[in-house]
Parts: C-alpha cells; structure tokens; sequence
C-alpha cells in the first residue's frame, strides 16, 4: 500500500481516497458553454489557492488554448492522447497553466497561473473513442491515473467533446456520488432540453455497473450551472423561458447563475481565461460566486 506525506482537506478526498474530486462538464451539447465553466471555475479557484487539473478531452482544444498552449507551443510534447494510450504519466502531461501575454512563443509571452495544471488535448484525441473501441484495456485509462494519483490537487476539472461515446463513458464510471456531473449549459430552450438525455445517460452507466466493486461507477447530476442568464441590457424572451423550464426541472440542483456577456467569446481570441482576462464582468463575478456557493472561498481571506 502506497503512503503518502501530503495532507489534503478530507473534503477532497472523499471516502478517503487517493485522487481528488472529478468534476465532469458534460452534454452532449455543443456551444453549450463547458470549456468556458471548466476554465472559469478552475481558474477561480486556483487564484484562491486551492490546486487542481484541468483535462481537456475535447479535439478542440477550447481549454487548452485559454491556459496558453495551442499546435505550435505543444510540438514534441505529450498530451492527453498519450494518457489515453498510457504512454505518460499525469505528471509527464500536464502542463502549468498560463495566459497570452506577448505576441511570440517565448516564455515572456505568457504569465503563468499559480496553482493550476492543464492536460493538454490535440487534433488526434477525435480518435479516443475508437483507440477505446480497438483495445478494450485502454477503457481502464482513467482509473489507471487515479489510482497511481500522489498529489495534493483539490479537483480535477474533464472538459468533454459534446458525445457520451466510450471515451466519456471511460471517466464517468469512475465517478463516486461525491463527484459532480456538471452540465453547463446556456439559458436557451433546446439546452435545457438536452439535460434529460444526460440524465438518462447518467442511470444507464449507473446501471451496467451496479454491484461492480472495481469502480465506483456512481456519476451523479449534483449540479447544473445555467449560463447567458438574462441581464437589464440582455433580456431575450427565449432565455427567460429557458431560466424558469431550468428552475422548474432542476431546481434542487441548480448552481447561482452566470449571466450573460457578449465578451465572454473574447477567450478564444486572445487565449486568457474569463476571470483574468475580463475579472469583473458579470460572468467572471458570478463564477467567483458559485465558487464559494461550492466552498472554494478564498484561502488568504
Ligand atoms: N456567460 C456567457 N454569456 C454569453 N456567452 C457566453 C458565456 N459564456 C460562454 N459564452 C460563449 O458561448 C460559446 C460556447 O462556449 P464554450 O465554452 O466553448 O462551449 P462548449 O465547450 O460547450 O462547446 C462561446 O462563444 C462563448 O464565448
Ligand atoms: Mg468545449
């Protein structure tokens, strides 16, 4: 049995674990905003003290271009592909976050985030489902990262592609009641509609693996963060509907809301998260609000 000498906040390592909370962003959604919930939450909290992973599972790579690594910086690097294949380690992978400052690709070209790793993701991890599909060993890709886990992270934030393929699936099975399933969605009809298939996905892979002992295999829909909530200035009717359908359905679980900003698209242009590039617009307030709704107060405080 492995020991290690770092202590943690128990509150992070539930039934006394070795790995953090897994907070998972995840619908099968797209646009819906969870690369700007993972980032913007992430940050927040790690700007308050409290370190932590973000994991970007989607080819896309939204997070990983907001915490300052694009194709050009990554060359000859691994990312979160060669986890999946358990080719690296989690500490051979993540990367310290960091922002846009400079033009260039030089170190003064970026600021780096305290507290704050990020798993890079690439082109190539389009492909996860089907490496998964291929050799049903790499399902295990996952647990094999929590279960060699030695650090002292608070949470580890997984930004998904908008699927529940097997790549996904992968993950959630690893997830205990304690963990949060976190579908951030924005305040629009269609959205909202789309959780009952989430929860529908949740119970399924709650239910192949009832009564396994190897995982947990408990994924639990504990929070739904409703973002473009209406504002004075941005008062659409559809959004109006979408916040009461929202409340009506979910509203045991629903998270204090993130208002709407058009600067929120700024992220993807000038490659800084929310909460450092604009820190007091209202979504960056609200996100430092769900944070301490969540118990991530300020550490210096
Ligand atoms: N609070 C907000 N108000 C308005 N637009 C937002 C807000 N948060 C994010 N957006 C925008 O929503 C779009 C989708 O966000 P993103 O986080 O990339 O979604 P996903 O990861 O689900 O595909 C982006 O253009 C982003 O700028
Ligand atoms: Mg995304």
């Amino acid at each position: 049995m492995k020991t290690s000498s770092i202590t943690v906040d128990p509150r992070f390592r539930p039934k006394r674990r070795n790995w953090p909370l897994i907070w998972a962003y995840i619908i099968e959604c797209g646009g819906s905003t969870k690369s700007t919930s993972a980032t913007s939450m992430a940050v927040t909290a790690a700007l308050r003290g409290y370190p932590s992973v973000v994991y970007d599972l989607d080819s896309n790579m939204s997070s990983t271009t907001v915490l300052g690594y694009d194709e050009t910086s990554l060359k000859g690097k691994k990312t979160a592909i060669d986890l999946l294949y358990g080719q690296a380690t989690l500490d051979e992978v993540a990367l310290p976050a960091r922002y846009r400052i400079g033009d260039g690709y030089d170190d003064e070209d970026f600021a780096p985030i305290p507290n704050l790793r990020i798993v890079p993701s690439s082109p190539t991890m389009a492909g996860a489902d089907t490496a998964i599909a291929e050799d049903a060993d790499r399902n295990d890709w996952f647990a094999e990262i929590l279960r060699s886990y030695e650090g002292d992270d608070t949470v580890f934030y997984l930004d998904f592609p908008a699927s529940y393929g097997k790549m996904p699936y992968s993950v959630l099975r690893m997830m205990d009641e304690d963990d949060s399933v976190i579908p951030s969605i924005k305040a629009d009809p269609k959205d909202v509609k789309l959780v009952k298939r989430l929860r529908d996905e949740l119970e399924r892979v709650r239910d192949k693996n009832r009564g396994r002992r190897s995982v947990p295999g408990r994924p639990t829909l504990n929070h739904l963060l409703l973002t473009g909530t209406p504002t004075p200035t941005y008062n659409e009717a559809a959004a109006r509907r979408a916040t009461a359908a929202a409340e009506a359905k979910y509203g045991s679980v629903l998270l204090p809301y993130v208002r709407y900003s058009a600067d929120a698209k700024k992220l993807y242009e000038d490659e800084v998260p929310l909460p450092i590039l604009l820190p007091n617009s209202v979504p960056a307030v609200d996100y430092r609000k769900v944070m301490t709704h969540l118990g991530f107060v300020d550490q210096a405080a």
